[in-house]
């Protein structure tokens, strides 16, 4: 897949807020901090569309990218923040609920989680959640930079373990750092996105 074209287009915490299009829409989950900005940077090869940073909760609002004018990357505020108060906490709960539960455009998400951590109990309930809804999902282990690729089976056989996933093989290893899997992303997307078009 060749990036020709990427543009933030717009900030939503409510449903009214979401851009009207018919394209398919590609929603990004993951805990806080975990990299869910940067993939989409690495990903458009752009150094800083989605903004990215060191204080976790930097996300707070979901942001929709349009990629080659015809799909739409939505950048999911991250779970699992610990220091939110309760109030945050409760408006991202129904922040997501709502993306989730009235979106139409919602085709896929890529569910990033760390390759060096064990998935949390709430990865473990999105996953969950996800599939429950029959929404498809991709995991992709991000920070792969951080540990010798000899190493990786190791790591994405206890993550797909953890997810109940059939196979550590559907476990995409990503860079945002080095690049690792950025290929096989634009791949991936691209079967996605061929199969919508053959839905419609
Ligand atoms: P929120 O918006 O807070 O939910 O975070 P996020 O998931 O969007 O994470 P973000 O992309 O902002 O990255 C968080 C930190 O991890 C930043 O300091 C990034 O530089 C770093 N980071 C992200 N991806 C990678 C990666 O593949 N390798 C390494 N080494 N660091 C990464
Ligand atoms: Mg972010």
């Amino acid at each position: 897949m060749i990036i020709y074209n990427a543009e933030y287009t717009a900030s939503a915490v409510n449903q009214s807020q979401y851009p009207k299009h018919t394209e398919p829409e590609i929603a990004l989950a993951g805990r806080s901090n975990v990299g869910k900005s940067s993939l989409i940077n690495k990903f458009i090869n752009r150094k800083n569309l989605a903004r990215t940073g060191n204080t976790p909760g930097k996300t707070q609002m979901l942001n929709f990218y349009h990629i080659n004018d015809a799909f739409y990357f939505v950048d999911l505020p991250g779970y699992g923040y610990a220091k939110v108060s309760k109030e945050v906490h409760n408006k991202w709960g129904k922040m997501m609920q709502e993306y989730f539960s009235t979106r139409e455009n919602l085709r896929a998400v890529i569910q990033i989680v760390d390759i060096r951590h064990k998935p949390s109990l709430e990865d473990q309930e999105m996953q969950g959640f996800l599939r429950n809804r029959g929404i498809p999902v991709l995991v992709v282990a991000t920070k792969s930079d951080k540990i010798a690729r000899g190493q990786w089976p190791k790591y994405l056989k206890a993550i797909a373990e953890t997810l109940e996933l059939p196979d550590w093989h559907y476990i995409l290893p990503y860079s945002a750092e080095n690049g690792a899997g950025v290929e096989e992303l634009h791949q991936a997307v691209e079967e996605i996105l061929d199969e919508v078009a053959s839905e419609e």
